[in-house]
């Protein structure tokens, strides 16, 4: 995720922006850049690859200046190179921008801005804004940004300067984060704390639709009409390891905590909520080739292959069109039966996994068409594929992942709510129906994080067996599948994930009494079945946690304990069951000890087969 960072004061500006960058790296960056105002006007250095490259370019021809803006790039618009990092500037070098977010109407604006004139140097959406405050400019910068950010649809985060104003510095934020850090004849902008508490622990945190205007001697917060704002400083008392975490412990539950965002940025851009329609202007697959389409491939690894077990319910019982999901170790060498009207979906977070990667070679050897679902701009599996559908996440740091797979799911609805129109497949109605649910999805992602102090009640009694069960029935037993992964690879608690139908068929004899078993029953349509399958366990006096939809099943005489998420369709219902087992999985790690966000004898990118 993209860093911002800003000073104007007394001190060598570009120190102050090298430092601050640097205590954002651990946000996940490819590139970087610094724009100061100099003595010549308004210099840009940027680069791609670590900081350590554009610091040996400062280092040889330093930029000399007392106020300027910086920005770590995680590509997004544009894959990661010199002329896409960031800052940007208009054709005349007057302004100049750094931005983390996504302008989601950016193509409509370049296409303006063309036509008057202003010639484009790089694929990003950021560009567009300098471009634009060039074509308002109406004699004062303040006014201008609030002209120009009221043009713009998505979410960002700014930080602005103006050749001819260079004794100020102006931020925005609207729905990505921003913070001013206030000192003594200086003052900071950074897009999280860590940035500036080198220097100040005094700081104004933004809120959406507001603006920052700084000067060395003061900051003046106000709205996007000009009205002015006043807010009490908040005074930052934690280390800088635990401000790098947003306040919390662990990276892992600071990525679970932004899955609303990582929901709301994934779908954002995506659904034309008037006309309830999924737009997927990346993909190039016509209407013809999805029409074509004869079967479906799913291939991943981990939490990304279960990401794809639900992909495949969703996409099958959306589109009818048959779907296989496999293991990408196993596939590659299964000789799979691959032509032109398969359309292969290749699932990886970093995009870099070895197997992945093998598969969708395998697979566009065997002529099929690649569709890569991932994370990561730039990455070899984005670069490889033939399609790619971006997870706008932002960089995970925790080994175990969250938000990504959380992602994945809303990747695939998405997805196959597009196939599913293309192919006339699911009635109008149905389709509106699953749009609108599926965008009430971040609030309901919210509702259930409330819910923290309950599971960790119960992590912590779970922390102390050395077994714990995981059934389901249908999608449910996907996301048991992933809910039991993310239980064992932090707190090393064996654990196991069944189709509920299967228990009897052997594994049935490990259950004796006390042995947890974490039922989830949100699918409606099984769930007399899925009922029996509790019985089941608890008459061998299991302890069942049942996971059930409000006003769902009514575990009351099966379960000794249930959690409910909150009312969706039954297909969307993975993506909040999940939250309840990643807070698990978290609270039962952390009762044991472990080091939660790097578990033992796993990496965060497998890049061997
Ligand atoms: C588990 C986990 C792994 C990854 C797997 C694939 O929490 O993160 O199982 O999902 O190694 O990684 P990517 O998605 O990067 O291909």
């Amino acid at each position: 995720m993209c860093g911002i960072v800003g000073y104007i004061g007394a001190r060598n500006s570009q120190d102050v922006l090298l430092d601050g960058l640097k205590k954002l790296e651990y946000r996940g960056y490819d590139s970087a850049g610094v724009a100061v105002f100099t003595s010549n006007g308004l210099e840009v250095k940027k680069a791609k690859g670590r900081l350590a490259v554009l610091e040996s370019q400062l280092a040889s021809s330093p930029l000399i200046g007392t106020a300027g803006i910086g920005h770590t790039r995680w590509a997004t618009h544009g894959k990661p190179s010199d002329v896409n990092s960031h800052p940007h500037t208009d054709n005349g070098m007057r302004f100049s921008v750094v931005h983390n977010g996504i302008i989601e109407n950016y193509l409509t604006l370049k296409e303006e801005l063309s036509a008057k004139g202003h010639r484009f140097v790089s694929e990003t959406d950021t560009e567009v804004l300098s471009h634009l405050l060039a074509d308002l400019y109406d004699g004062s910068l303040v006014r201008t940004v609030q002209k120009a950010v009221k043009k713009l649809k998505g979410a960002f985060a700014l930080a602005v300067m103006y050749v001819h104003e260079p004794d100020q510095l102006v931020a925005v934020r609207q729905a990505s984060p921003l913070i001013i850090g206030v000192g003594q004849g200086e003052n900071f902008i950074g897009s999280d704390i860590p940035a500036v508490l080198n220097y100040t622990r005094d700081i104004y945190i933004l809120n959406d639709g507001e603006m920052a205007v700084l000067t060395r001697n003061g900051v003046e917060l106000m709205d996007l009409d000009g009205n002015n704002i006043s807010r009490e400083l908040f005074v930052v008392d934690w280390d800088l390891s635990t401000a790098e975490k947003g306040g919390f412990d662990h990276f892992m539950l600071k990525e679970i905590h932004e899955q609303p965002k990582a929901y709301r940025d994934t779908m954002g851009g995506r659904i034309d909520v008037q006309a309830n329609k999924i737009i997927l202007d990346e993909l190039n697959l016509k209407q013809e080739d999805i029409r074509a389409l004869e079967k479906i491939h799913i291939v991943a690894c981990g939490t990304a292959y279960h990401a794809g077990l639900v992909g495949r319910s969703v996409i099958e019982s959306l589109t009818r069109i048959p779907v296989e999901s496999d293991v990408a170790s196993e596939y590659r060498y299964r000789s799979p039966i691959i032509n032109e009207r398969t359309l292969v979906i290749v699932v990886s977070q970093s995009g870099e996994t070895a197997d992945t990667l093998a598969a969708l070679r395998e697979a566009k050897r065997y002529g099929a068409k690649v569709l890569a679902i991932t994370n990561v701009v730039g990455s070899s599996v984005a670069r490889e594929a033939d399609e790619v559908l971006f997870t706008w996440a932002g960089p995970e740091i925790a080994v175990a992942s969250t938000k990504a797979y959380s992602s994945q799911l809303i990747a695939f609805y998405l997805l196959g709510l597009h196939l599913a129109a293309q192919r006339d497949s699911v009635k109008a109605g149905d389709l509106a129906e699953l749009i609108h649910a599926l965008q009430k999805l971040p609030e309901q992602v919210e509702e259930l994080l409330q819910q923290a102090p309950a599971i960790k009640s119960l992590a912590e009694a779970f922390a102390a067996r050395s077994s714990v069960f995981f059934i389901g029935r249908g999608l449910d037993y996907a996301a048991a599948m992933e809910g039991s992964l993310k239980l064992k690879e932090i707190s090393y608690i064996h654990s196991e994930a069944y189709a509920a139908g299967e228990l009897k068929h052997g594994t049935l004899a490990l259950i004796e009494q006390g042995v947890p078993v974490i039922a989830l029953a949100t699918q409606e349509e099984l769930l007399e079945k899925m009922i029996s399958n509790i019985k089941e366990v608890k008459a061998r006096d299991a302890f069942v946690l049942g996971i059930v939809m409000e006003g769902g099943a009514d575990l009351a005489d099966c379960a000794d304990q249930v959690l409910k998420i909150p009312r969706t369709m039954p297909l969307l219902a993975p993506a909040l069951s999940a939250i309840p087992l990643q807070l698990l999985a978290y609270y039962a790690s952390l009762a044991r000890g472990n080091d939660v966000d790097k578990p033992r004898n796993l990496a965060k990118s497998v890049t061997v087969e």
